[in-house]
């Protein structure tokens, strides 16, 4: 997988002219063995995940796609279905349609899934108030002269759209997809007075007229150009993170950081779904969180204090859980190694983000054997065991490269393969759980919160459960 970047500066990628785009296009689906329904369906399916990245439901729910009759129209067509899938209410106008298997098709797939096609009459003459997001979807790049009827009066309503007289009421935003329609593919919009999209969603590599777009989001999506058409119009592309199939090029999002909120939609959690154990019900959220995709669901923020109670956070990773307690591995002259020899009681907390849940514990701090340590330590990548050595964690150090030059020698050093010793310094430390608490995020901030501590009940050890108010 590659490894995550920062966004891609905008005038540090390629673009494209109308020529080299549609050479593009003759090459994917000539000798690169790529069918027009294979782009469509991996253009319009980008579109919906560009979409789906910056504009959420509820907030933005009803869409409009505008369907011209090429093959922007058909992009807009596959993004309508993914975006009805991912739980967008879509709405299609697509009034001029191609009479050819593949639009035929695009279109019974749509009306299976019970989405409205609406009439040119049908669409009210300002879009304010019946859209969340409007996707242009009637011209690309190979589209030249005048828009015509009706595509001429649909394209002013949108114009229309950024028209400042109209702002005193929320408008929907206006999403182009490869071309804001009516834009000049490389020269942008030459009248100053066509579409200002508020998202453009570049397929392949951004057309030359991107240079001028200037709403808040530009997406790249289409990942699937092969290699060799990166080298061959020599394309300076940005990298996708992890599965994405759009990323985001230009300038960062303007967020207001007060506005930013999520409603969280989960399922209750009921005391009488909740384990009489903690450590089995922290287990089943564990499998939770693992099965949900999470790339460290193990990771955890450490909460310690020394004497001074000063609390310090930082996250370690989980690298052991019985009966006994949470173990993670360190060094033992590190910051919180020092604080956990003055103060032996810490605070974990897993967040499970896409799953809405957290899990605090708090307990004592011990350390584990050291045949524990000794066993884990090689059980690690031998790259790791050296980062270990090289590392005086916490301390200050004269630069990136002093610690290069400790790995280069420790490296020399066990070049041969032999056994490289675990460092005094090095080893594990586990928590004793004394209380648990498992949060649930629920709508209107009314979230689950289950505590559990301990009860003698009859000479037993026993858990109480009781419920927090959120
Ligand atoms: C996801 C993640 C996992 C980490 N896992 C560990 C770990 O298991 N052990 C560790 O010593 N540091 C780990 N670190 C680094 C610590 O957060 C921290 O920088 C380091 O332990 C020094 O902390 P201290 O100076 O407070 O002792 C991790 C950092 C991150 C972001």
């Amino acid at each position: 997988m590659a490894s995550p970047r920062f966004l891609q500066e905008a005038d540090s990628i390629s673009y494209l002219n109308q020529r080299q785009a549609a050479e593009i296009d003759e090459i994917l689906m000539g000798p690169l063995g790529f069918c027009v329904d294979q782009l469509m369906e991996l253009a319009g399916l980008s579109v919906a995940t560009s979409i789906a990245e910056v504009y959420k439901p509820p907030e933005f729910n009803r869409v409009l796609a505008i369907c011209g009759p090429g093959n922007n129209g058909g992009d807009g067509l596959v993004a309508a279905r993914h975006l009805h899938h991912f739980g967008y209410k879509p709405f299609i106008c697509y009034p001029k349609r191609t009479a050819k298997a593949l639009y035929n098709g695009l279109v019974t797939q749509l009306e299976s899934l019970s989405i409205p096609f609406l009439s040119v009459e049908d669409l009210p003459v300002d879009f304010s108030g019946d859209f969340d997001i409007i996707v242009d979807a009637i011209f690309g790049f190979s589209f030249h002269g005048s828009p015509r009827p009706p595509f001429d009066d649909l394209i002013q309503r949108l114009v229309a759209l950024g028209d400042s007289s109209q702002k005193h009421q929320k408008s929907p935003v206006v999403v182009s997809i490869d071309i804001p329609s009516g834009w000049h593919v490389e020269e942008g919009d030459l009248s100053g007075e066509g579409i200002k999209p508020e998202m453009l969603v570049s397929l392949t590599a951004p057309k030359l007229c991107a240079k001028k777009f200037s709403g808040g989001h530009h997406f790249l999506g289409g990942r699937f150009v092969p290699q060799y058409i990166a080298d061959k119009f020599m394309l300076d592309r940005p990298e996708y993170f992890g599965t994405s199939l759009c990323v985001r090029i230009g300038k960062p999002p303007q967020v207001d950081i007060s506005a930013l909120r999520e409603n969280y939609i989960s399922p209750e959690f009921w005391e009488d779904q909740a384990e009489a154990d903690p450590f089995v019900q922290f287990q089943k959220w564990f499998d939770d969180a693992m099965a949900s995709g999470l790339r460290e669901p193990n990771a955890m923020a450490l909460s310690t204090a020394g004497k001074d109670g000063k609390p310090s956070s930082r996250m370690v990773l989980l690298k052991g859980l019985d009966k006994d307690g949470f173990v993670w591995y360190t060094n033992y002259e590190s910051r919180k190694a020092q604080e956990i020899s003055q103060n032996p009681y810490a605070a974990l907390l897993f967040h499970w983000d896409i799953l809405n849940r957290q899990v605090r514990v708090e307990g004592s701090v011990e350390k584990v054997s050291d045949e524990e340590s000794e066993q884990y330590f090689h059980s690690r990548p031998r790259g790791s065991q050296i980062g270990a050595i090289v590392s005086k964690q916490s301390t200050v150090i004269p630069g990136r490269q002093y610690l290069h030059q400790q790995q280069e020698e420790l490296e020399a050093q066990y070049s041969n393969g032999s056994l490289i010793p675990k460092p005094k310094h090095w080893g594990g430390y586990r928590l004793k759980p004394e209380s648990f608490e498992f949060w649930q995020g629920q709508t209107s901030r009314l979230h689950d919160r289950l505590c559990y501590s301990p009860e003698e009940n009859d000479g037993k050890r026993l858990w109480k459960i009781e419920r927090l108010c959120p």
